[in-house]
Formats: structure tokens, C-alpha cells, sequence
């Protein structure tokens, strides 16, 4: 299993994302591949990562252009950090697990969300 995500990964990493808006942090092209290790793409339809059409979460496109993110958060860089790493701590109700995600992590697959 953990072959194949790194194959998997490894084959997404071929194809560059496009650059994150200005004062973004992290790195895109890690985030790509983090999204996928963590399979966020499971329930959410991402730009540029291949999966099912899936919509138990909203598809995370124009995420640069969000005001406001699930429970009112800030649509910003520290925003999205904050709800990836732990979406309980916004919304104790939401149905989006807390999955670990280490701050790193979080930090670079915002950077590539916020690159489309
Ligand atoms: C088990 C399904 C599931 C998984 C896996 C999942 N999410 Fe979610 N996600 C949701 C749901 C459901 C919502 C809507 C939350 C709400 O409004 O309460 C959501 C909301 C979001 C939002 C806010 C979207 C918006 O339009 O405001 C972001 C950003 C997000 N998820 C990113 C991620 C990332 C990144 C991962 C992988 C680390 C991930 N999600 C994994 C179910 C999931």
C-alpha cells in the first residue's frame, strides 16, 4: 500500500502545479503529494489529482479566491492551516476528520490548494 501511494505520488510530482499567489508558504509540489498520502482526495475533488468524482466534501477549487472557508474561517493561508490540521477545533460538528496532519504537511498542501 505504501508502495503504491509512493508511485502514485511520484507519478503526480511529474506534473508541476501552477505558482501559489504571492506570500504563500510551503511548497505546492510537496502539498500535491501530501494530498494524495493523506487521500483528502477521498472525499473532496481537487484540481490536477485524479480520483473518483467524489462530493461528500465540496470540490477545493478557486481556494485563492475564498473569503471564507467551512464554520467562517478565514479563506487565508492560516485559515486553511488551521482547519486542515484540525476542522474539530472550527467546527466541533463537521464531518471532516482530524487526520493528523503534521504542520509541514498542512503548510504545503495549502500552498498547492491555494495555487489554482
Ligand atoms: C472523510 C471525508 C473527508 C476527508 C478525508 C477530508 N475532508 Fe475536507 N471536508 C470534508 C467535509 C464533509 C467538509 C465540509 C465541512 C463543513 O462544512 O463542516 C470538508 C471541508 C474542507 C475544507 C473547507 C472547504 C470549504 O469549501 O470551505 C477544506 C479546505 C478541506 N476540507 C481540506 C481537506 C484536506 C486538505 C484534506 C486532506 C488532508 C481533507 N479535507 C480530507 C470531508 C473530508
Amino acid at each position: 500500500m505504501r508502495a503504491l501511494a509512493l508511485t502514485v505520488a511520484l507519478a503526480l510530482a511529474g506534473c508541476a502545479p501552477d505558482r501559489p499567489p504571492a506570500g504563500v508558504r510551503g511548497d505546492p509540489a510537496r502539498g500535491k503529494i501530501a494530498v494524495t498520502q493523506y487521500a483528502c482526495q477521498s472525499c473532496h475533488q481537487i484540481p490536477g489529482v485524479p480520483g473518483s468524482k467524489v462530493y461528500v466534501g465540496r470540490p477545493l477549487e478557486d481556494m485563492a479566491r475564498r473569503e471564507t472557508l467551512a464554520g467562517g474561517l478565514r479563506g487565508d493561508q492560516a485559515g486553511l492551516v488551521r482547519w486542515i490540521r484540525d476542522p474539530q477545533s472550527v467546527d466541533p460538528q463537521t464531518a471532516m476528520p482530524n487526520m493528523g496532519v503534521s504542520e509541514r504537511d498542512a503548510l504545503d498542501i495549502s500552498a498547492y490548494l491555494l495555487s489554482h
